[in-house]
């Protein structure tokens, strides 16, 4: 059974406190109970993390290369500034898919630029929870090999 590990970023954890008409009024706990439930009907096996913290995030990515197949990945504020995730991304022989709840294009300029999303198979943004779960089926899929 393949094994997928979902990241969260930081602030994720204030998901459904945290600027619900952006992110919505889901909670973390409650977009994770979400994605098991499909994993479950899409047969993979679900870890899900969330860290505030950069380094964690990389450790995070490294560890996943033991033991994961693939990784969907909310790398959230530091999507726009961080090199050190971007090469940890990189670096890991495993497929990473970024998402993220809203559309950073549409939002401030300082959103508009991904320096995480170019070591990625692929970004979605915009649908809200259910970016984490087009997300997750794209890794499957691609995993599958059903995307060339
Ligand atoms: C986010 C978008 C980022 O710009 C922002 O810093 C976040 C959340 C999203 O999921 O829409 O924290 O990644």
């Amino acid at each position: 059974m393949k094994k997928i590990l979902v990241l969260h970023g930081p602030n994720l954890n204030l998901l459904g406190e945290r600027e619900p008409g952006i992110y919505g009024s889901l909670s973390l706990k409650g977009i994770n109970n979400l994605l098991e439930e499909e994993a479950a009907q899409l047969d993979v096996t679900l870890t899900c993390e969330q860290s505030n913290s950069e380094g964690e995030l990389i450790d995070a990515l490294h560890r996943a290369q033991i033991g994961q197949n693939g990784v969907v990945f909310n790398p959230a504020g530091y999507t726009h500034t961080s090199v050190a995730l971007r090469d940890a991304i990189a670096a890991i022989q495993i497929p990473v898919v970024e998402v993220h709840l809203s559309n950073i294009h549409s939002r401030e300029s300082f959103r508009h630029t991904s320096l995480t999303a170019g070591a990625c198979a692929g970004m979605l943004c915009g649908f809200g929870w259910k970016s984490y779960l087009y997300g997750l089926h794209a890794i499957v899929e691609l995993l599958e090999e059903r995307i060339v």
